[in-house]
């Protein structure tokens, strides 16, 4: 028996009313994106089978809503915790009544599909389009933390798709479950955890840290974003590269700077911390304000940071440069 009769087959036979129902079974096992109590938005729903299994999934204190521009028949689902929204996803007044419908949900699923002209460069393009209206729907009503999977037929401009939808989550995966097709080019994307940060990897900023954390990192709060900041102490005043951003909270660490070793400055202060330096070059991180040293060059021993040793170097002052 092929794959196609198989899955056909097991879906009439257990009630689903596509094949496509496995699919969504089989990325969940995979991604963990259904959970008990979940609010999920279901894009290119008809006829339904994404919708009974999200429904099951999501059980009775759950809800699903499911859109299509297709009619997609009422579902007599004993928990009665599915609605739907007949409408075109490209139209801004189907996203609207999305919008007005739910309001912070837990997952956005897309099985969209465009029409097949057997085109394939066209009909990849039009599935990319589709999976970035996915991705449009969920930066609207996704809440922190939650999940997209969105549909997309495999072609030259997935790999862009893919680095667009990792922006916005901690992660991104690609699923190519079992159930589909052996001949079909579709693949899951998946994004992990929406972060909604208002700071960026990468970005530089000076905080107030104002309370420690359990693992003695201070903590800075950036528009009720928490930021932690090693080797700082409340009170402190620092300027920070931001390290990684998680859903909630990111990690930063001090500012570095690069010293030419031909230089004269003296710099008195207490070592903080030994950070691994690249090559010859000697690198500080300094809080301008104090001058202190957070770590030394790379002849101070490491005895001398462990006792937190006030040391002296020498190089120039206009000749430190910031390590990006
Ligand atoms: C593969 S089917 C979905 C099957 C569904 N997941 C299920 O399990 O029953 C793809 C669906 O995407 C819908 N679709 C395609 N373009 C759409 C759009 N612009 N807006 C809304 N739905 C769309 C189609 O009408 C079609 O029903």
């Amino acid at each position: 028996m092929t794959d196609k009769d198989m899955y056909y087959n097991k879906a009439k036979q257990e009630d689903y009313r596509a094949r496509s129902a496995y699919k969504l079974q089989q990325i969940d096992d995979i991604a963990n994106i259904l959970s008990g109590g979940n609010t999920v938005v279901d894009l290119g729903a008809a006829p339904g089978g994404w919708l009974q299994v999200a429904a099951d999934r999501v059980g009775p204190s759950g809800r699903v809503l499911g859109v299509d521009k297709q009619r997609i028949d009422p579902l007599d689902h004993e928990n009665r915790n599915v609605s739907t929204i007949r409408g075109d996803i490209t139209d801004e007044r189907t996203i609207d009544r999305i919008t007005a419908e739910v309001g912070d949900v837990d997952a956005v699923i897309s099985d969209m599909a465009p029409d097949m002209t057997g085109e394939y460069d066209l009909d990849h393009a039009r599935s990319v389009h589709l999976a970035r209206q996915a991705l449009a729907v969920a930066m609207d009503v996704l809440a922190p933390g939650g999940d997209l999977v969105a549909k997309v037929f495999q072609g030259r401009d997935l790999d862009g798709l893919r680095s667009d939808v990792d922006d916005p989550f901690e992660y991104v995966r690609t699923i190519s479950p079992d159930a589909s097709r052996d001949s079909s080019s579709e693949v899951f994307l998946v994004g992990k955890r929406r972060i909604d940060a208002p700071v960026t990897e990468g970005e530089t900023l000076t905080v107030d840290v104002t309370a420690m954390g359990e693992e003695g990192d201070g903590i800075a709060t950036v528009d009720g974003y928490t930021l932690f900041v090693p080797n700082t102490e409340i009170g402190d005043t620092v300027t920070v590269v931001v390290d990684s951003v998680k859903p909630g909270y990111g990690f930063t660490e001090r500012q570095t700077w690069a010293i030419w070793p031909c230089c004269e400055l003296r710099v008195l202060g207490m070592i903080k911390q030994r950070v691994p330096t690249a090559g010859t070059q000697t690198r500080f991180a300094i809080e301008s304000r104090s001058l202190r040293v957070v770590f030394d060059r790379s002849t101070a021993s490491q005895t001398d940071c462990q006792r937190d040793a006030v040391v002296s170097y020498w190089a120039c002052l206009n000749r430190i440069h910031r390590h990006d």
